[in-house]
């Protein structure tokens, strides 16, 4: 079964994310849960923005085993030697150049013409083949770029020695069934490129990142670029957890040989959490407080009957002991029974009602019932405090 190959920019573009500052250390450790997960390719930085951001890749790629790891450097001489530099004692060290591809870009940013620009790319690749035959080159803002020019710049790329291609939507500006179109017009029109990789690379400024993401592998993407927990510029990129799950949850529908240890989700989610400062909203796909917690009456009827009614997947799947029944003023008596069970309390039929009662009215007033209150309650259900 083919795969799809998960590149990992949690410590590149993650770490762009407004106010994030990683040191080495904390890289280091995401790093190494990420090896932990399986993911195939980190980029751990891009060693020419910063003297930390050097001693961070060199220190992810001389100590975290198992992955390529990859770092970042614009088409310039000097960001390629930096980035080996830090790179280059890694198991399997990648060199990620890029270079802007849009009009936009061209005209306003670069100030360079489309074979200006090729040929800068060019140069570089050959330059980076000097190191290492795992080269990627990545077409920035590919998405706002035509498809005869996107072609042109990667057979040119290709030919020189590229391995990856990657075609970001920088801006997040695309919507799937364009962004799979392209995806399938960059193949059809880049006579080489059986000889190169595509991957992809998607911002989530309209939300859309995964989804993007998603149709791309559809359209014969084999690299998918993603962060934990979606960090990143603005509105950040595509979230890893919830490429994984979906790939790994709708296998019926992918057919995807799935490498990653999903089990290895939850910590790797707390961990960027808690040395990013970048808390979760509790709706969050897959690792929010909320994502496997149920509260309304009958939907936590049906998954104490069976867990799969409201669940499309096991809260064990990426590494959480288990769903949770929250108690509210939408739960029903089967919630509660099951409370009653869990703490080993029995009432006859004439107290439970009344209990349920007392419950449902302090539900009504208070937004979170703990643990605490619905034993404060039954105590006094028992004991008539
Ligand atoms: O968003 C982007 O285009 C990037 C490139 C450097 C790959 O982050
Ligand atoms: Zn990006």
């Amino acid at each position: 079964m083919a795969g799809v190959k998960i590149f990992d920019t949690t410590l590149r573009d993650g770490e762009q994310s407004p106010g994030v500052t990683l040191i080495p250390e904390e890289k280091l450790a995401i790093a190494k849960q990420l090896a932990k997960m399986k993911v195939n390719v980190i980029e751990a930085g891009f060693p020419i923005s910063s003297d930390g951001d050097f001693n961070a890749v060199k220190m992810v790629a001389e100590n975290v085993k198992g992955v390529e790891v990859a770092a970042l450097a614009r088409c310039r001489k000097s960001d390629i030697d930096r980035a080996w530099e830090a790179v280059q004692h890694a198991e399997n060290p990648r060199i990620h150049v890029f270079i802007a591809s849009s009009p936009i870009h061209l005209e306003y940013k670069l100030q360079m013409s489309e074979d200006e620009v090729l040929n800068n790319a060019v140069e570089a690749v050959k330059y980076a083949a000097q190191y290492t035959d795992n080269i990627e080159f990545s077409a920035e803002d590919a998405s706002r770029t035509g498809t005869d020019f996107l072609a042109r710049l990667f057979k040119a790329v290709i030919d020189v020695g590229a391995k990856v291609i990657n075609i970001p939507d920088t801006v997040g500006y695309a919507v799937p069934s364009e962004f799979g179109q392209l995806i399938k017009d960059v193949k059809e029109k880049t006579p080489n490129i059986d000889q190169a990789e595509i991957s992809v690379h998607c911002h989530n400024d309209l939300g859309l990142a995964v989804a993007n993401s998603l149709a791309a592998i559809e359209n014969g993407a084999s690299q998918v670029e993603v962060s934990v927990n979606g960090i990143g510029e603005r509105a950040g990129n595509a979230a890893l957890e919830e490429i994984v799950m979906a790939l790994y949850t709708r296998q019926d529908y992918y057919n995807l040989d799935i490498t990653q240890d999903t089990t290895q989700i939850a910590r790797l989610s707390k961990l960027v959490a808690n040395s990013t400062g970048i808390t979760l909203q509790a709706n969050k796909a897959i690792v929010g407080a909320n994502a496997f917690a149920h509260e309304a009456g009958i939907h936590q009827d049906g998954v104490i009957k069976e867990r799969t009614t409201y669940e499309i997947m096991d809260a064990k799947t990426i590494g959480l002991d288990h769903n949770k029944l929250v108690l509210g003023k939408h739960s029903g008596r089967h919630a509660l029974k099951d409370f009653l069970e869990k703490y080993d309390y029995e009432l006859d039929q004439e107290s439970f009602e009344s209990f349920f009662k007392r419950f449902k009215d302090l539900a009504d007033k208070k937004k979170n019932v703990s643990n605490a209150d619905i034993i404060a309650l039954l105590d006094n259900e028992l004991y008539d405090y």
